[in-house]
């Protein structure tokens, strides 16, 4: 089965709050340059086996583009995300009703008061799930999340608030292999991470800055944002990846990169 991922055009995107350090609202978005890295990142998928989606775009919902933070979906159920943020709680429910009527998911909420931000910090190999807190998601999300999946669920405590996400300082290319901030993490979790996979690729700051853990997989192509180092690149290539690289600057204002834009289901 191809993989399914959906998009939001960035029609409403801007900064008009502050939830992580990489918002500001005098920073504000160029509309030209963040539809042309959504372009860009649409076109990439539509050349590669991907069943590609694009959402309807909402007003008033300036981080709708960050379509992975929306939820989780398995097994014909799709749980909404509990966002820590009011300003972003409206996209759940607008994820719902898409993920029930277009996609005929069932919904399954977690109970109020746990916070859950989808994707945003879920990372998933074939065997295993990590889930992020400390910023976003709760701590009592991995043994929620954990009622739903068979695969086992471990918990990574998150400790840079510039790292807010699992998904901005973590990624995992397969069961052996990590690409880890270690800037972003607990002790006991960057342990538990060192200890889960047979090689960790630790990234340098530049690779930090453009978060080059933000990254989505399709086969052995490999989509990121524009800027990683050539060190990373190559090593990256040498593990047998084909690179493309979507220039994601304006989606980094709102603290995001490839992965954030993508809701894979
Ligand atoms: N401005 C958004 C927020 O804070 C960015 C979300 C990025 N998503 C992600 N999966 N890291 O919440």
């Amino acid at each position: 089965m191809k993989k399914r991922i959906i998009i939001c055009p960035p029609t409403y995107f801007d900064i008009q709050y502050e939830i992580n350090p990489w918002m500001n609202t005098a920073k504000k978005v160029d509309p030209s340059g963040a539809l042309a890295a959504y372009t860009s990142l649409r076109n990439t998928y539509l050349s590669l086996p991907v069943e590609l989606h694009e959402a309807v775009p909402e007003a008033d919902l300036p981080d709708m583009v960050y379509a992975a933070d929306w939820g989780y979906a398995e097994n014909g159920v799709f749980i909404p995300a509990n966002f820590r943020y009011a300003e972003r709680r409206r996209e759940a429910n607008v994820a719902a009703e898409l993920m029930q009527k277009k996609f005929g998911f069932s919904i399954q909420r977690l109970p109020e008061g746990i916070f859950f931000e989808g994707h945003g910090d879920l990372v998933e190999t074939p065997t295993r799930f990590f889930i992020g807190y400390g910023f976003r998601s709760s701590f009592e999300a991995g043994a929620e999340l954990q009622k739903f999946v068979s695969n086992p669920v471990f918990s990574i405590h998150l400790i840079n608030p510039f790292f807010y996400h699992l998904d901005t300082c973590f990624a995992a290319l397969g069961d052996d292999v990590a690409l880890v901030n270690k800037s972003a993490f607990a002790p006991e979790s960057l342990e538990l991470i060192e200890k889960s996979f047979k090689e960790v690729i630790f990234t340098s700051d530049e690779d930090n800055k453009v978060m080059a853990h933000n990254l989505v997989i399709v086969g052995n192509d490999l989509i990121c944002a524009k800027g990683i180092s050539e060190q990373l690149k190559k090593r990256l290539e040498g593990l047998g990846y084909r690179l493309h690289e979507i220039d994601t600057v304006e989606y980094r204002k709102g603290g995001g990169s490839v992965k954030c834009m993508s809701f894979e289901f």
